[in-house]
């Protein structure tokens, strides 16, 4: 009997490549040899995140761009450079912040008289196919908050309908961190036709950086939780977050914003949380 031809390619992806319990060292060498998308053979180097693994944001561009594959550095070209002076604007410290991107190789073209590479847009499969990079750095890191910068990264990480003309600065609802926020591509506001348009842009963009800066300090401040059954107060290290619970409308239910496993432990033990991210409903009883 003649076998059935498969005819479909199977999807590419990193997920085979991905150490179990890397460093963010280790992923990056695993990195340096992904072949899961044929955009190795046009960048010249896979361009790793970069940043400590303890930063609280992370920062996510789309790929690197010409400056950046030949450096092996994501954000160190022009863009790069207006993201460094918007964080400095926003009083955001950069030894605070880890960058990277959705696609971690340079995919361009050439441009009509082949003497410059143009960088072109990243496409579905391969964003895919470079996607568990991403979850791996994630899962190191674990930031308080996730900025997506532009639409590729923003509908990479939020969906393909999210738009960041209509939605950028708002804290969008997202199982990747507690905070979640899309803005524009350091880049775009370097197309800017005049200066006065730059000019503007580049203050909307510091004001959403303002914003995280504000999330930042507020999740470092610490915050007092009363809990009235138990008559006692917990101070949490690292930022709650507000939980809805549908089963009981009206309540406000808390958890550890940070995935720290301090508080996450504390949590665990007064309300028996079977979910690191969430109360139980046993748990939920507390707060009512
Ligand atoms: N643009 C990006 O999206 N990422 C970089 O690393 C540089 C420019
Ligand atoms: Fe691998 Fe990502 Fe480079 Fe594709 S773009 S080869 S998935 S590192």
């Amino acid at each position: 009997m003649l076998m059935k031809k498969e005819t479909r390619k199977r999807a590419s992806t990193a997920a085979p490549l991905i150490p179990p319990h890397p460093t963010l060292r280790i992923l990056r060498e695993a990195a340096a040899n992904c072949k899961a998308c044929d955009l190795w053979k046009t960048g010249t180097q896979t361009v790793f995140g970069e940043g400590s693994s303890h930063a609280s944001v992370m920062f996510v561009g789309e790929q690197p761009g010409d400056r950046e594959d030949l450096a092996g550095r994501p954000f160190v070209g022009p863009a790069g450079k207006l993201l460094d002076q918007a964080l400095t604007q926003a009083g955001i410290d950069r030894r605070n912040v880890y960058v990277t991107n959705v696609v971690k190789h340079f995919k361009w073209v050439p441009d009509e008289r082949g003497k410059r590479r143009i960088h072109k847009k990243p496409r579905y499969s391969e964003i895919n196919a470079c996607r568990p990079w991403l979850d791996a750095e994630l899962a190191i890191v674990k930031p308080q908050i996730l900025v997506c910068l532009g639409a590729t990264a923003a509908q990479a990480l939020l969906g393909k309908e999210f738009s960041v003309s209509r939605r950028r600065g708002e804290l969008v609802e997202s199982e990747l961190a507690p905070y979640v926020m899309a803005t524009v591509h350091p880049s775009s506001i370097l197309r800017a036709q005049d200066h006065e348009s730059r000019r503007q842009q580049m203050e909307s963009f510091v004001a959403d950086l303002r914003r995280v800066a504000q999330l930042l300090q507020k999740s470092q401040s610490g915050v007092t939780l009363t809990i009235p059954l138990l008559k006692s107060q917990l101070t949490f290290s690292v930022g709650i977050k507000k939980w809805q619970a549908p089963e009981f409308p009206g309540s406000d239910l808390w958890a550890p914003a940070s995935g720290h496993k301090e508080d996450s432990k504390i949590m665990n033990t007064l309300f028996d949380i079977p979910n690191e991210s969430g109360f139980s409903c046993n748990s939920r009883r507390a707060f009512l």
